[in-house]
């Protein structure tokens, strides 16, 4: 799966004191750190360095960003560096993994909203290399937007790095239990517990939207390389169960061990169901 000309893997970063454990789950590396700021403090420190590498090469850098509660401090870590140590954001190009059906992106419960709020709207990205499916495309439109929004990426030379975060029935993106592994860009029904999970945000369950636009799961799939962050005891279930075969559809995020260069980056809440193997 991996492309030619890739540099090392994120997994190959020096590890620092924090790190609890390390350890090879099947093909993924797993890492453990003591808190989720940590994590996301090395995390932000080795995308900081692929960016800079590759400003000094006159090349963008090609990121996957997911939205929710849990990239919220890498997000912040990223908006530090560029702050107090002068981390540009120009040459870098952004495709997100979703968006909620039916939400303008001045909705601030859209995820357009979200990126502006935690990224986007303090730094020097310049706004036309960020990318985020538009939930208001008519229904008739929503394939070709989504045909679209794969060949901007195919245009952009490929996500280098896909960032993830993990539903608690094992969705990534939204790409749903149920999800093929060669699913593509598209407009996708949620699950039930992802609008429940949801239910909070939007004051309660009946206004949680009903579909969404996700990538895919091939889509995730060709990345160079992948992370996957997943903080606290209500991701560990879901964790321990996305990095053991069998890989299948009902646990959509177990496709990630067809990848090989994918690391999930937890903290110890997270890893407590992992064996101590
Ligand atoms: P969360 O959602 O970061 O808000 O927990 C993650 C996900 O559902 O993918």
């Amino acid at each position: 799966m991996r492309l030619e000309g890739v540099e090392s893997t994120l997994a190959g970063t020096t590890v620092s004191e924090a790190v609890i454990e390390t350890r090879q789950a099947g093909s993924i590396e797993v890492e453990v750190h003591g808190h989720r700021s940590e994590a996301c403090r090395e995390l932000a420190g080795a995308i900081a360095e692929r960016v800079r590498q590759r400003a000094a090469e006159g090349r963008v850098y090609v990121l996957g960003l997911p939205t929710g509660s849990t990239p919220v401090p890498l997000y912040a870590e990223l908006v530090r560096l560029h702050r107090e140590e002068g981390l540009s954001f120009a040459n870098v190009v952004t495709f997100n993994l979703d968006e909620y059906y039916g939400l303008s992106p001045e909705n601030p419960q859209s995820y357009h909203a979200f990126m502006r709020k935690h990224l986007f709207d303090h730094v020097d990205i310049p706004r036309e290399q960020t990318h985020i499916p538009d939930g208001t495309v008519a229904r008739d439109q929503a394939d070709q937007h989504c045909r679209d929004y794969e060949a901007a990426i195919r245009d952009a030379g490929g996500i280098d790095l896909m960032l993830l975060g993990i539903g608690h029935n094992g969705h990534i993106g939204f790409n749903e239990p149920g999800a093929l592994e060669a699913s593509r860009t598209r407009l996708v029904r949620l699950d039930e517990v992802t609008r429940h999970m949801a239910a909070t945000a939007f004051g309660d369950h009946d206004h949680v939207p009903e579909e969404a636009i996700t990538v895919g799961v091939a889509t995730i799939l060709e990345a160079r390389e992948i992370v996957l962050m997943a903080w606290g005891s209500l991701k560990a279930k879901a964790v321990a169960r996305a990095v053991r075969p069998p890989v299948e559809a009902a646990v959509p995020a177990t496709y990630l061990q067809r990848h090989d260069a994918v690391k999930f980056l937890l903290n110890k809440g997270s890893a407590t169901w992992m064996d101590p193997s």
